[in-house]
Parts: structure tokens; sequence; C-alpha cells
């Protein structure tokens, strides 16, 4: 709608995920390393969490391209675990292009042993990512589990990643998914972008879209961070409201006013970043100031005062001795 006013090609906020725009960060950096180590190395069980927005799925896609480039990985990518424990097998069979006959979860299983055997001669790793892995159901979990115990007695035959959002973390620590958590080789916290990466992330967006000029002022770019926490789906629903409210305007450079409106009517607060810090520095001056308080009234200063005078009579002494 705005693109041409800017002098765009395309609009550079779109959601959907395109390739062109991806943009990694340190931590989708370090993800991917220890998502593509887990699965050379044939780790086992890797599980990746982070907040809403913050880019799992975006990685996801990143991560499968990488390896389905890689002749010796065959993956099955599960992106709604909604399902039936038969369905869940059935699913990761017809993922990994298995033609299935049979309709027993045993005959399912069958089938998909086979298959991972058969792979493991070949030398190919397989590997199975769950995707808003927080929404698998516990039986699922549990057969998720079963299923990581198929390997032969050099290696696991089924490298699986489970990602999702932080409630995964919180189910698996539950005690019923204590065997569970025991398998888990490699865990990755992924955290949104920092002020830096916010900046660079817009840059490279509105550069792959055409822009040849600088539409965001620095300190527009500042309030996007501090609205958006540095969570990419929120900095581009911010910057792609930002671009409209400017077109409306008629104004070519979005400034921090307009961000600050865009903000308020999605109903976005700046990220209680900051709030710790402050409670921490209040409570640190309340302790000071009860603490020299107490000092003072148990006389702690008048005796401090007193030594010092005292030590500087004795000094005062030694110098007149010294000197007559
Ligand atoms: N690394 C990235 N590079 C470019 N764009 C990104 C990146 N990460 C996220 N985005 C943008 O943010 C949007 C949301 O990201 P994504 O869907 O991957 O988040 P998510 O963590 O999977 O969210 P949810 O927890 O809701 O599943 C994407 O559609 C994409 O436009
Ligand atoms: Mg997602």
């Amino acid at each position: 709608m705005y693109e041409s006013f800017y002098g765009l090609k395309e609009n550079p906020f779109n959601v959907t995920p395109n390739p062109d725009y991806l943009y990694l960060g340190e931590s989708h950096r370090e993800a991917l390393a220890q998502l593509l180590y887990g699965v050379r190395e044939k780790k086992g069980f890797i599980v990746i969490t982070g907040e809403v927005g913050t880019g799992k799925t975006t990685l996801l896609h990143y991560l499968l391209e990488k390896l389905d480039g890689n002749n010796h990985t065959r993956t099955a990518f599960l992106f709604n675990p909604k399902l039936t424990v038969n369905d869940f097998i059935q699913y990761i069979l017809k993922d990994l292009g298995v033609r299935v006959q049979g309709q027993t979860k045993g005959e399912y299983l069958h089938h998909l042993h086979r298959y991972l055997l058969n792979a493991y001669k070949r030398d190919e790793r397989v590997v199975l990512i769950v995707d808003e892995a927080q929404g698998l159901k516990p039986e699922l979990l549990e057969e998720i589990r079963l299923l990581s115990n198929l390997e032969t007695s050099r290696s696991k035959l089924l490298q699986i990643v489970l990602v999702g959002q932080p409630e995964l973390d919180k189910t698996l620590s539950q005690p019923e998914f204590r065997q569970l958590r025991q398998r888990i080789n490699l865990r990755f916290q992924l955290s949104p972008l920092s002020f830096k990466e916010t900046r660079e992330y817009i840059e490279k967006r509105l550069r792959i879209a055409g822009a040849t000029e600088p539409i965001f002022t620095e300190k527009a770019i500042k309030e996007i961070y501090r609205k958006s926490g540095g969570i990419p789906r929120l900095i581009n629903i911010i910057c792609d409201n930002a671009l409209l409210n400017g077109f409306a305007l008629d104004q070519k450079v979005v400034d921090e006013k307009s961000v600050r409106e865009v903000s308020a009517d999605l109903q976005l607060k700046a990220k209680p970043k900051s709030i710790g810090k402050w409670i921490l520095f209040s409570l640190s001056l309340i302790g000071g100031v009860i603490g020299f308080l107490y000092l003072y009234t148990m006389g702690y200063f008048q005796f401090l005062y007193q030594e010092a005078y005292r030590g500087l009579q004795f000094i005062k002494m030694f110098i007149l001795l010294l000197t007559s």
C-alpha cells in the first residue's frame, strides 16, 4: 500500500516467512550452531525454547533448508503436534516419504524402525523436528521418548529436535517427564534481539525491499526496540504500522513520535526490562539508609569520630616530639 511512497519494491515487514529477509542475531546463530552440531554428532535429543515471536519457526525453516541440501540427512517436520499417537507416527512416516501399509501402531512402528535401520546402513541421519512442542500432549511426549530409544549398539537412529515456547521447559521439568529430561543432550534458549541487532534487522529488511535512504530516525529505532523488546514479530508489526502512519500523514521519515503513537494503538507498552534494575537500586538505597541510621543510633559514628580524633592527637604529639 505504502511501498511506492517510500520508494520500496515490496513490503519489508511482512510477517510471512521469506528467506531473503532472514537476519541471524547472535542468539539465532548460536541456536543454529547447536542444532547443526547436535544433528551432525547424533546427539539424540535437542530442545530449543524461546518467547513468542522470537523467530523459532523461522530458524527451523532455515535449518531444514540447510539439512535438506545435505544428502546424508532426512527430515520429518511436524509443525502441528496436536495429533493422536497413531496419526503422529503415520505423519512421520509420510513426511519421510515411506509408503504406509497397515493400520495398527505396532505396524507403523515396525515400518519406522525398518526405515531407520536402512537409513543407518546408508549412513544417513534421520531428524524429527517438532515445532510448537509446548502443545504436545503428555502421551505424545512419552511416545517421543520411546522413539528416542530406537538405537543400534553404536548410535541413535533418530535425532529429535523439540522447539517451543517457554511453557515447554515448564512441562519438561515436571516429575513425570524425568526420564525424557535425562535424554536431552542439548538445550538452548533463544533470546530476543539486542538494540544493535534490532537496528540491523530493520535496516536489512528495508534494504532488501529496495530502500536507498534511511526511513526510521535513530530515536524511532530506539523506541521500536523499547516497545518490541527486540522480538522480531513485534518489530515487524510496529514498523509496518509506523510506515502506514507516515504514508497517511505524508511523512517520508518516521520519527519516535510516530512509533509511540502506533505502539499505543497496538497497545504495546515498553518492555519493563529496566524495572528489575530499578527495584534492585531502590532496595540497595533503602538498605543503605536503614544501615546508616542503625549505626548512627548505636553511636558507631561517634565512636569512629573519637577514635579518629585520638589518632590525630597521637600523630600531632609524635610530630612535636620529633621536631622539639
Ligand atoms: N531471524 C529472523 N530473520 C528475519 N525475520 C524474522 C526472524 N525471526 C523472526 N522473524 C520474523 O518474525 C516473524 C515471527 O517469527 P516466528 O514465527 O519464527 O516466531 P516464533 O518464535 O516461531 O513464534 P511463535 O512462538 O508464535 O511460534 C516471522 O514471520 C518473521 O517475519
Ligand atoms: Mg513458531
